[in-house]
This record gives C-alpha cells, sequence and structure tokens, in this order.
C-alpha cells in the first residue's frame, strides 16, 4: 500500500509513521510527503528519514490551480493515483470534490484518503480539538483515524483512541496526551487499511 503523506505544519505524525516504519516491516509504504508550507518541520522530518518531498505552495492560487499543481506533482514523482493512498497528517487545507474523486476506490466505495483528527469525531470538528475538549469540559476524549469524505472532518472511522481528561489538565497536558495516542492511532490505522479487508 503506496501513500503519499500531506502535511503543513511540525509534522509529529508524519514522523511518528517514518519510526513505525522503520521498527518493524509494514505492509505500506510512505513514498513522498507533500507540503503546502515551505517552512513547514514535516519537511525536515522527511530530510532525516530520506522521504522525498515536494512542495506546493498555495499562496496567490486558486484552489483548482492548487489541486492541479499536486496532482501533476504526485505524477511526475511516479505515484499511481489508481492505487495511492493520500495520508493526511496536520495538512490544513481542504480538497475539492473533484479532487477527492482521482482517489475513487471503487471496491472500498470511498476515496483512498485518510485522515487525523485530534478529537473524539463527530465530537469538536474543526481546529483546535483538544482546546475546544477542554473548554467544554469534557471528562475524556481522544483521536480519531477516518476516512476522508467532501465534508470536513467526517467520514467513516477506522479507529479512535481516547484518554481521560483530568481537572487539573492544562491544554498542554491534554495535547501531550493526545498526540501520544495519536502516534500510535495513525501506524494501526494503516495496518488495517493495508490488511485490505475493508468493506
Ligand atoms: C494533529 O493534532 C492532528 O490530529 C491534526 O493536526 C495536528 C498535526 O500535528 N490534524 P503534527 O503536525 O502531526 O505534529
Amino acid at each position: 500500500m503506496n501513500c503519499v503523506v500531506f502535511a503543513s505544519g511540525r509534522g509529529s505524525n508524519f514522523e511518528a509513521l517514518c519510526k513505525a516504519k522503520r521498527a518493524i516491516v509494514r505492509a505500506w509504504d510512505l513514498k513522498l510527503l507533500v507540503s503546502n508550507v515551505p517552512t513547514a518541520g514535516a519537511i525536515k522530518v522527511a530530510g532525516d528519514f530520506q522521504v522525498p518531498v515536494v512542495v506546493v505552495p498555495h499562496t496567490s492560487m486558486t484552489r483548482q490551480a492548487h489541486e492541479e499543481k499536486i496532482l501533476a506533482e504526485l505524477v511526475g514523482s511516479g505515484v499511481d493515483l489508481k492505487t495511492v493512498w493520500l495520508v493526511l497528517a496536520g495538512y490544513m487545507r481542504v480538497f475539492t470534490k473533484e479532487f477527492l474523486a482521482h482517489f475513487y476506490d471503487n471496491r472500498l466505495k470511498q476515496y483512498r484518503v485518510v485522515n487525523i483528527h485530534p478529537s473524539l469525531l463527530p465530537a469538536f470538528p474543526g481546529v483546535d480539538g483538544y482546546k475546544q475538549a477542554l473548554d467544554a469540559g469534557v471528562t475524556k476524549t481522544g483521536c480519531t483515524v477516518h476516512l476522508v469524505i467532501p465534508e470536513i472532518d467526517a467520514g467513516p472511522v477506522i479507529l479512535q483512541k481516547e484518554f481521560a481528561i483530568l481537572k487539573t489538565d492544562r491544554l498542554e497536558d491534554v495535547e501531550r496526551k493526545g498526540l501520544a495516542l495519536e502516534h500510535v492511532a495513525y501506524a494501526e490505522a494503516l495496518d488495517e487499511l493495508a490488511r485490505n479487508e475493508y468493506t
């Protein structure tokens, strides 16, 4: 299962995937990193783990032009659009239906695009999932790996991991606990997808 990771920021999930891949034999491979942010931490991670990188800044471009550029870069990098999985790891852009259509899988009846979100969806979609949970005063939250559909932070859930929010927890505590679970969850979810048993 060939994966292209998309990241806009720090890249800790991407790094966790690189480490998971290095630790044991996996049925999935990380072929390429795509970033829309030239200064993203994820780009340094790619260098550390010898993953090729394509940077496609979105500034002063229409959404359509940006997506077309990404498609061209994928094809130019030898990525097979008919089989590749897109793995969104802190990618701060929303794909159009037209872009997603290139990755539609007839067997799954879903797009081959997966995302990790910092909440137990459907709770707290959108940005700052951990802060939203803390501000809402809930006693547990978590992370979700899900298939991507055109609606934001929706789509079938592959797996979720949860943890308790203690009364004494501050935002950095919630984020630390959440990220630690994210870093395990994403590799597990790719393992499941690579087993190819999804219906
Ligand atoms: C993570 O919390 C992820 O769930 C969300 O964006 C954040 C990315 O963090 N989608 P990182 O760049 O992987 O460190």
